[in-house]
């Protein structure tokens, strides 16, 4: 007799939902430091500011540690969405369409495994551009980072680029964030849940906008706009 139990599946899709959840208000977190840094390319000095925090950045080993633990954590975020994405697929039962819970989750599933692969094209171009180009590899010689962001961002066509990204951030934040506290169980009470989501909601808002605020800055500024 064949005797087939369903909690390794069930405890390996908790599982697999709670590293989503962790990881990615871990990767939330990053977002915060990574916009402060950012900021300062707003700062009328040339770059002085900027080319400074970059070169702390390249010389500060608690910060290499640091980037070690966010590629880890980008790394373990995409995986788990790739393997939660077709796990949900295979669990989806027949004749969903009757059960809108389900077909919800479906509908979500879907959607934030589509924001994501969005977002993953935005973050290979990104890190390619900036991080690997110029931090790593050193491949412009004699341009600063402050110079090469500025270039990057003269162009119309980057910064449309950056800010659909930044949309697309807005929408798999606004989901994901309260999808991670949900997956953590900090919705104590209904009170509570609506605030977490509020609070989501408004993350989700304000982080992807502020990012967006400095390419458009940048474009507008060599234009000769501002
Ligand atoms: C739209 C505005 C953004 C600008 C202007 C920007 C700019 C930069 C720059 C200049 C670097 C290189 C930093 C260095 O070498 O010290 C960098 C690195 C990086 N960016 Fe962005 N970034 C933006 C948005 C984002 C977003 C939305 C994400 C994530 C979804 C992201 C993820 C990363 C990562 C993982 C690194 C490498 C680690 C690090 O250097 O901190 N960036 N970014």
């Amino acid at each position: 007799m064949e005797v087939k139990l369903d909690v390794p599946l069930l405890t390996s899709s908790i599982g697999k939902k709670l590293l989503m959840a962790v990881t990615g208000l871990g990767l939330t977190f990053f977002l915060f430091g990574h916009l402060a840094g950012n900021l300062l390319l707003l700062k009328q000095d040339g770059g002085v500011a900027f080319n400074e925090y970059a070169a702390f950045m390249k010389s500060s080993p608690p910060i290499w540690v640091s980037e070690i633990l966010v590629f880890a954590g980008f790394v373990m975020h995409i995986i788990q969405g790739i393997r939660l994405t077709i796990l949900n697929a295979k669990a989806r039962p027949v004749g969903y369409k009757r059960n809108k819970g389900s077909a919800n989750s479906t509908f979500y599933s879907r959607f934030m495994s589509v924001t994501g692969t969005i977002l993953l094209i935005f973050l290979i171009i990104h890190l390619w551009s900036f991080f690997f180009k110029h931090k790593l590899l050193n491949l412009e010689p004699g341009v600063d980072l402050y110079t090469a962001v500025v270039l990057a961002f003269s162009n119309v066509y980057y910064t449309l680029f950056y800010v659909v990204a930044m949309v697309v951030l807005a929408f798999h934040l606004a989901h994901g964030v309260q999808s991670a506290v949900q997956t953590l169980g900090w919705q104590i009470n209904p009170k509570v849940a609506r605030c977490i989501q509020n609070i989501g909601y408004a993350l989700a808002v304000l982080v992807p906008a502020a990012f967006a605020m400095v390419p458009l800055y940048i474009l507008f500024a060599t234009q000769g706009i501002f």
